[in-house]
């Protein structure tokens, strides 16, 4: 019948928007994506707003056996709720694309996104370069440090995700990644914006060189790491309000 995919935004369960409650409270199967993001409430408190049942899924359900999703979509409707915006993970693209080549009707909607919340910074969206990831094996990994020459030769600002296991409470830290970094190249005197829990009411967001971001302590997941270019004032100006 549909298969809705629904964005629920980053802090709790008040982030979703209506058309996403009144989609989720028509469903017969809610599931939530645990692997992308981790919410600053739990899932009993979700359950309670839906009066519904959720399924988590981990990204091995997700990825090798949607077919589970998809098969109950055909005669009934499911919501697939997503941590963050409903589309910004390539798993969550494939599972629509799948969903639209059986035929099954697709619902998108749209919620903030971890690429929309760095905007708390005062960094432009739009003078963000490609979007790289740092995993948590890095040891010979050069794809991330490459990302970020390539980005401040061009005076783009690099976002950094950070490697994330939440079903195991196993988190990239903003440490870890600047230490990536450092070794990788990166001058220990380069400004730096790590950034937790973005889309919450408590977020810790530090804005310092990288020989003294690794000393900080950023509080609970989830993580991300911010390598500004060259800045506007008015960029200057917010980011001044991050110095630790
Ligand atoms: C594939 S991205 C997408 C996350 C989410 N589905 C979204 O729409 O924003 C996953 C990465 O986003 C970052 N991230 C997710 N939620 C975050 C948050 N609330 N604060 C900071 N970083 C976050 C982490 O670095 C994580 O590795």
């Amino acid at each position: 019948m549909t298969l809705n995919i629904i964005g629920i935004g980053l802090n709790d369960e008040k982030d979703i928007t209506v058309k996403g409650l009144e989609a989720v409270k028509n469903s017969d199967f809610i599931y939530l994506e645990t692997y992308t993001s981790k919410l600053q409430c739990s899932f009993e408190k979700l359950e309670k707003l839906y009066g519904k049942k959720i399924i988590l899924a981990d990204r091995e359900l997700v990825e090798k056996k949607a077919e589970e999703i998809l098969d109950k979509a055909k005669d009934k409707q499911v919501s697939f709720l997503v941590i963050g915006d409903a589309l910004s993970a390539t798993t969550h693209t494939d599972l629509m694309l799948r969903a639209k080549e059986q035929k099954i009707k697709v619902n998108i909607i749209h919620n903030a996104s971890i690429i929309t919340a760095v905007g708390i910074t005062g960094l432009e969206i739009y003078k963000f370069g490609k979007i790289t990831s740092i995993p948590f094996e890095n040891e010979n990994i050069k794809a991330p440090y490459e990302v970020l020459k390539k980005n401040q030769n061009a005076e783009l600002h690099t976002l950094f995700l950070l490697d994330l296991h939440p079903d195991n409470n196993n988190f990239l830290t903003i440490p870890d990644a600047v230490n990536y970094l450092i070794k990788q190249g990166m001058k220990e005197y380069q400004m730096c914006v790590g950034c937790a829990r973005l889309g919450s009411n408590n977020p810790t967001i530090i804005y310092a060189k990288a020989s003294e971001l690794i000393k900080k302590d950023f509080g609970k997941a989830p993580y991300c790491l911010i390598v500004p270019s060259k800045l506007h004032f008015m960029e200057e100006d917010v980011l001044e309000q991050y110095k630790k």
